[in-house]
């Protein structure tokens, strides 16, 4: 991910969260040197190339953190996800890092499965941590080895 990704990205980001991520958080992550992945597809029958997908990850002291996951609503479904997630690993392995973190939202049951799916386990609660519709949601946090 570099900043001209980022007018893809942002549309993405805002077709799917209530409360987005800004450019300016975007472009921090970036400067604080974290690890950004775009996935672009190909033309095909019917659909255009374009940016499909993109996650950010920082690696510090042996662990690595998913900070941002997400694929573009009309390419769900189609393993991109998960090809984004095994990416964004890669990059923490390489960085050193032998766990991975990330927090979810338990009611997204996409998200969870996938982790879930590939090998994440919840190992914490944070209270409160996400604004929801009404109040507050908890976040999932869950861990899984890289070695
Ligand atoms: C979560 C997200 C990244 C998954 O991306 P995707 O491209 O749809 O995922 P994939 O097609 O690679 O699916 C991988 C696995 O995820 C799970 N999954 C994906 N969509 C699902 C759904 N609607 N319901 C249940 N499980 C689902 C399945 O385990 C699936 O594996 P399978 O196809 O072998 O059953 C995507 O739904 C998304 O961007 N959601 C909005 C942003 C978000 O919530 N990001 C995570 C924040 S922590």
């Amino acid at each position: 991910m570099v900043g001209a990704d980022l007018p893809a990205v942002l549309a993405i980001e805002e077709a799917t969260y209530h409360e987005p991520w800004t450019e300016g958080i975007f472009r921090d992550c970036l400067r604080m040197g974290y690890t950004g992945r775009v996935l672009e597809v190909a033309a095909g029958p019917g659909e255009g190339a374009g940016l499909a997908g993109y996650g950010l990850i920082s690696a510090a002291a042996g662990e690595c953190h998913i900070l941002n996951l997400c694929t573009a609503p009309e390419q769900r479904g189609r393993g991109l996800g998960r090809l984004l997630l095994r990416a964004l690993l890669a990059e923490g392995r390489l960085a050193g890092a032998e766990q991975a973190f990330l927090e979810v939202r338990p009611s997204n049951s996409a998200a969870v499965a996938l982790y879930r799916a590939e090998g994440f386990e919840t190992v914490g609660v944070r209270e409160g941590y996400y604004p929801a519709v009404g109040g507050r949601e908890d976040a999932w946090v869950l861990r899984r080895a890289l070695i």
